[in-house]
Order: structure tokens, then C-alpha cells, then sequence
């Protein structure tokens, strides 16, 4: 495979030398031919330093106003929110630490400065060291698949950040020093660079233990393979566990450091820390993580998970050949993924990504690339944004305060949407998303390095950057929209279309819709509130119904429960989430845009319904940012 790779490579590059001048971009793109040609708008100087501001204020919001530093977390969120909120915190440093640090100190004045944003990189840093401890390993241990991955790629995130920022602090070689007093400091370091490296091994050893607990629920029995979700509840091979296992997977092969200790639990170091603590055991590059990646690609791609509009649908069900234990029958269409839950979110176009981007660096194959890509303009389009003519597809400006642009099949208006967020109702789940997709977009989206084996390696750097910088029109559109959610203390809404369009209320929504009228809700949504298509089930904001569908039938499931208006509700969502006993919401549109508005103190804003602003929320806004601020930063250097 990859030889083949090579030789269309070769063949690539001939093309551009026989071509002439300047060839080497349009022979090789991962964009439309119309889009090929177009300048994107690079920003101006004064907006990216007002974007610095705005990332670093998103940072300090998030850290000031939610997370608590003698818990060592964010204990508003869930476990599995607090560790993507966990993996913001890593990004965000590797961002600050590139951004704020990679000028060498020359005068003394220059010192100063560079010791307070040392300063504030240590101090974020030290946050994310506490919810190591912070961080309930033991509950997340027992909880579904993907709850588990997100774990692993939240430590393999800041263990990334740790040798980045040690690199760039400590390039030279920091050879033993001449005085003994520099001996004494390399003897205390360990001969480390950054102090911050001695949290390498635990922060390793918590993403392998959760990678091989996850890796549990790769099953071949059904659907000829692909994770399942959650061991405690009917089969679902959903779109979800099975992305974050291709981007675990690649991640371990890529940037796992190694580990030596054979504890279960916590880091249990066979001696006294050291930095050259033995790593045989579980040592890097294992290829073990690499053909896991692979397979569950190929499963994933493979498994006809994507719609109409080339997004992937959440996930299968099994109608036929299972029996109570789950095991199936020896009917010919028994185990077969034959079910699909047509139901949309963001964070499943974005987990892909940061797999892709790994693979290739993996095997020099073209193909993940051309494939993410792709799924990142089906993305952008069915937000409704043309990116030819670099502006949404409806005319905003000619929208009465009132009125919202048409749902484009993943958001309106060119800004990402979730199903839930016109109504509200989102779930603290559904909180979490759009930052998500935003994560893996800025991973996918970074600069290519290391990807040793493809032989013209400038080549495909060159085309994936030219095409990355065609988004950031689209990125700047939804970030502006993003900050339009701001509240007076700097917490981002959920809800970013309101943003966008000055004058929405919650009255002027419940206006539109009137009484029963669900036309503002997105088709995923309606038939839900119907009672209709039985293919669409938002369980991710409604709840898992209690029908054999989901529930194992005979496990002792109690009645659902229809109300769940209560304000321990999310908590008690989440609970309840492994055990199936959810509650499911079947009431109206147009009364579930106004239930949820009246019980706020503030109407006038969209965003304060429902859950409201929330550290997950905060997230969401802080990764926005932080990915117009790394690709605005790329605009510069081509
Ligand atoms: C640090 O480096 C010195 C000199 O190379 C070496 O003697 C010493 O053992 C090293 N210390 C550690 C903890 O590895
Ligand atoms: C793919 O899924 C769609 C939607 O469930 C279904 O209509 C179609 O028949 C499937 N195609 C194949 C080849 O299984
Ligand atoms: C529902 O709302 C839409 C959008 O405001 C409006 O055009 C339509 O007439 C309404 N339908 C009913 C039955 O009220």
C-alpha cells in the first residue's frame, strides 16, 4: 500500500516538473477545482491580537468562574465532559505556549514579560496537573466506551503539551552545567527541560489503562466488527466510540510515551521517579495501537454510517438474531448493523478528523487526508455557507430580527447547529459537541510534521495548508457568531446562531413559532415530538427510550419516566445513562421552545434557557477561538 502511495506520489511530482512553474499546489488539492484558485481573506494584524485577547479571556472565564481548585475539577461537569474539558485546557497551553513564548529573550525588560507568560502557562498547568487527581478514574472505569476515550485522548493531549513546551523552552542541549550549583538544579530536574515532565509518566499510564479498558468493546460478532457503546445496554455500534477508537488508537501509536508501571489504578512507579524509567512493557509505537486504528477505520468507512449529506448518522442498532444474553441466533441476517439511528450531532463529523490526520502521519497514505477534508466541506455546507463565495448561503442581512435562516441540515445561517439548540433543550452532552468538533478540526488543521514516509512530504504539506486556510472564512463566521453569545462576565452560550443574529429573544422565537408549530425545530427533532419515524431517536438529548431498540428486554429496567423537568435532571440523565433508564420528552415543538424560556430569569436571551451557560458551554467558545487563532497564525507563514 504504501509503495503504491509512493509511486502515485512520484508520478504527482513528475506531472508538476513537466507542468512548469508553479504546479506543484494545483497538481495536488484537497479542494473543489472552483475553490483551487481562490485567495482566502487573511486577517489583519489588529484582529489577531484582539483574537489573542479574546482565546486567553475565554481561558481565564472557563478557569476562574468553574473550575474549583481544591476539588481538581470542574465540578459542574460530568466525568466525561471534564475530560474534554480537560483535553481544551492541554490545547489551549500548547497554543499559549507557541503563541506567547516562541520569541527568544534578548533584554532584561523582555525577561520579565516572559517569565509572567511562563508564569501563566505554569499556572493553567497546574490546574490540569490537579484534575489528574481530580479527575474520578474509579466511576469512569464502569462507564460506557466512549466516556472511557475520552480520557485517553485528554492525557495523551497534555503529555503532548509537556514535551512541546519543554522543547521549546529548553531547545539547546542543557548538558550537564559547568558549576556545581547548575549540577545540583540538573540533579533535581532529573535532566529533565521543563519540571512539568516529571507528570509524563502518570498522565501515560492513565491513557493506556483506559485505551485497553476501552478496547474491550471492539467486537467481531456483530456487524463483522466496530465498537460497542455501552456493555449495559442493547448492541449500539454508533459512530461516536468507534471515531474516538481510530483517533485513541493512532494517537497511542503516534504520541504515547510508554509506560513501565503495571498498576491498574493509579501510576505506581517500580522505584523512585525517573526519567529514564524503563518502558519495555508498554513501550511507544507499539503497532498493536496502529492496527487497531486501521481496523476500526476500515469498519467505520465500510459501514455505510454516512447520510445524504455525507454526515455521519449517530449509529446501528441490531433488529434481527439477538437473543436476551445479546448473542445472536444463527438467522442469516442475524448480527447485522441493519438499523440506523438517523439522528446528526456535530461531535460525530469531528472525532474523524484527528484520526485521519493520524493515519496519515502513520502511513504516508493520501487518502485519509483527501477523506477528511471532504467531510470537513460537507460540514461547512450543511451549516448553509457557501465556500466559494465565502459568505452564507442565505442573505442575513435581509432577515427580519425575528426571523431565523432555514436549517441546512448540520446548522443555518453558516454557523454549526445542534437539533437541540433552538429549543433549548439541550443536554449537557450536547453542551460538549461543538467544542469537540472544534478540537479535532484545529488537530487536523495543524501544520504536518513528522510524516517521514511520503516522499514529497512539502507537496501534500503545501495543498493541506492552502486548503485548511479556504475554512477560515467560515471558522471567523462562527466564532464571531460564537462571541455574539458572550454574557456580561464573558460566558459563551451554547446556542451561537443567536450570536449571530442581533434582535433574536426568546419571545420573538416563541412568537415565530406559535402554538404547536414546529417548523423552527430541525427535521431531526420533529418526529421525535410526533411520535413519528422510528429511525431518529436524539438520545443524546432525550434520553434513551425504554423500548428492546435499546434496553436488553428482561433486564430489570423500571418505567421511564415522561417528565424529567426537574433541576437535577441532567444529573440524574447521566446516571441513569448506563443503565438505560432514561426519561424521553414527548412533548411539542413550539411548547418546548417556550417551557423552557419561562422558568429563566432573563427571556430576553435564547441562551439563558434551559441549561444555560455552562463550563461545557465555555468549552465550546474557548475551542472556537483557539481554532481561528491557530489557522489565523498558519495565514502568516504561507
Ligand atoms: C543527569 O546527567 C548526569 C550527567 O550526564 C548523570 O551523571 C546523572 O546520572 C543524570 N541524572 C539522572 C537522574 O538521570
Ligand atoms: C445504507 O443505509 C441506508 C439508510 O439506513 C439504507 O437505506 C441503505 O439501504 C444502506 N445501504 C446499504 C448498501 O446497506
Ligand atoms: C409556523 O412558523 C412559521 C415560521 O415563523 C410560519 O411561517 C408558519 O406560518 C407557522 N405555522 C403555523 C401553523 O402557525
Amino acid at each position: 500500500m504504501l509503495i503504491e502511495n509512493w509511486k502515485i506520489l512520484l508520478a504527482l511530482a513528475a506531472t508538476a516538473v513537466v507542468g512548469g512553474t508553479d504546479t506543484s499546489s494545483s497538481t495536488l488539492s484537497f479542494l473543489p477545482s472552483n475553490l483551487q484558485a481562490r485567495k482566502p481573506k487573511a486577517a489583519t494584524a489588529p484582529v489577531k491580537d484582539q483574537l489573542l485577547i479574546d482565546t486567553l479571556e475565554a481561558l481565564r472565564v472557563m478557569q476562574d468562574k468553574y473550575f474549583q481548585v481544591n476539588a481538581g475539577t470542574w465540578p459542574s461537569a460530568i466525568d466525561w465532559t471534564a475530560a474534554v474539558v480537560g483535553t481544551h485546557v492541554a490545547g489551549a497551553l500548547g497554543s499559549l505556549s507557541k503563541g506567547l513564548l516562541e520569541s527568544p529573550v534578548t533584554t532584561t525588560c523582555e525577561r520579565e514579560d516572559f517569565l509572567l507568560r511562563e508564569n501563566l502557562v505554569t499556572l493553567y498547568f497546574s490546574q490540569l496537573v490537579a484534575f489528574y487527581f481530580g479527575q474520578d478514574a474509579f466511576s469512569l472505569r464502569n462507564q460506557a466506551y466512549d466516556d472511557m476515550l475520552w480520557v485517553v485522548l485528554g492525557w495523551l493531549g497534555s503529555a503532548q503539551f509537556i514535551e512541546s513546551h519543554g522543547k521549546s523552552l529548553f531547545d539547546s542541549d542543557s548538558a550537564a552545567g559547568a558549576d556545581t550549583v547548575r549540577q545540583d538544579i540538573d540533579l533535581a530536574l532529573g535532566n529533565q527541560s521543563w519540571h512539568g515532565s516529571i507528570w509524563t509518566p502518570p498522565f501515560a499510564h492513565r491513557a493506556r489503562i483506559f485505551w485497553e479498558l476501552a478496547s474491550k468493546g471492539w467486537d467481531t460478532t456483530l456487524c463483522g466488527g466496530g465498537m460497542i457503546w455501552n456493555p449495559r445496554l442493547a448492541p449500539y455500534k454508533n459512530a461516536i466510540t468507534n471515531e474516538l477508537y481510530i483517533a485513541a488508537s493512532i494517537n497511542m501509536y503516534l504520541n504515547f510515551p510508554g509506560d513501565s508501571s503495571s498498576s491498574p489504578f493509579m501510576y505506581d512507579p517500580p522505584g523512585a521517579w525517573s526519567p529514564s524509567a524503563e518502558t519495555d512493557e508498554w513501550p511507544p509505537r507499539d503497532p498493536k495501537y496502529l492496527k487497531a486504528a486501521l481496523d476500526g477505520y476500515k469498519w467505520l468507512m465500510n459501514s455505510n454510517m454516512t447520510n445524504s449529506f455525507g454526515l455521519f448518522a449517530d449509529g446501528f442498532h441490531i433488529s434481527k438474531g439477538l437473543a436476551r444474553d445479546n448473542s445472536h441466533a444463527t438467522d442469516i441476517a442475524a448480527g447485522k448493523c441493519d438499523q440506523r439511528d438517523e439522528m446528526v450531532y456535530t461531535y460525530n463529523q469531528g472525532v474523524l478528523l484527528s484520526g485521519q490526520v493520524g493515519l496519515f502521519k502513520a502511513t504516508g497514505e493520501l487518502h485519509y487526508l483527501h477523506a477528511g477534508h471532504q467531510l470537513i466541506q460537507n460540514v461547512i455546507r450543511a451549516t448553509g455557507y457557501d465556500l466559494y463565495r465565502d459568505a452564507p448561503i442565505d442573505d442575513l442581512a435581509r432577515l427580519n430580527p425575528w426571523e431565523l435562516p432555514p436549517w441546512s441540515g448540520l446548522g443555518r445561517g453558516g454557523v454549526l447547529e445542534e437539533a437541540c439548540d433552538v429549543s433549548g433543550e439541550c443536554s449537557q452532552d450536547a453542551q460538549t459537541f461543538k467544542g469537540i468538533w472544534m478540537h479535532h478540526f484545529t488537530e487536523f488543521c495543524a501544520p504536518l510534521g513528522g510524516a517521514t514516509s511520503t516522499p514529497d512530504v512539502e507537496t501534500v504539506k503545501a495543498a493541506h495548508a492552502a486548503a485548511c486556510q479556504q475554512y477560515l472564512g467560515w471558522l471567523r463566521h462562527n466564532a464571531m457568531a460564537a462571541l455574539g453569545t458572550r454574557d456580561d462576565e464573558g460566558k459563551f452560550g451554547m446556542w451561537w446562531t443567536a450570536g449571530l443574529l442581533n434582535g433574536l429573544t426568546t419571545a420573538s422565537l416563541m412568537q415565530m413559532a406559535g402554538p404547536h408549530n414546529d417548523t423552527l425545530l430541525p427535521p431531526q427533532s420533529r418526529p421525535h415530538a410526533k411520535g413519528g419515524a422510528r429511525d431518529v431517536v436524539d438520545y443524546r438529548n432525550y434520553g434513551v427510550p425504554n423500548d428492546p431498540m435499546w434496553i436488553v428486554q428482561g433486564a430489570n429496567v423500571p418505567a421511564a419516566d415522561s417528565e424529567g423537568e426537574d433541576e437535577d435532571e441532567d444529573e440524574e440523565t447521566f446516571n441513569n445513562r448506563a443503565t438505560g433508564q432514561l426519561p424521553i420528552d414527548h412533548q411539542g415543538g413550539a411548547s418546548r421552545l417556550r417551557s423552557r424560556g419561562e422558568n429563566s430569569a432573563n427571556l430576553a436571551d435564547p441562551n439563558n434557557r434551559g441549561r444555560g451557560r455552562t463550563v461545557e458551554t465555555q468549552g465550546g467558545g474557548l475551542a472556537v477561538l483557539r481554532a481561528l487563532w491557530e489557522l489565523s497564525k498558519q495565514a502568516d507563514g504561507l
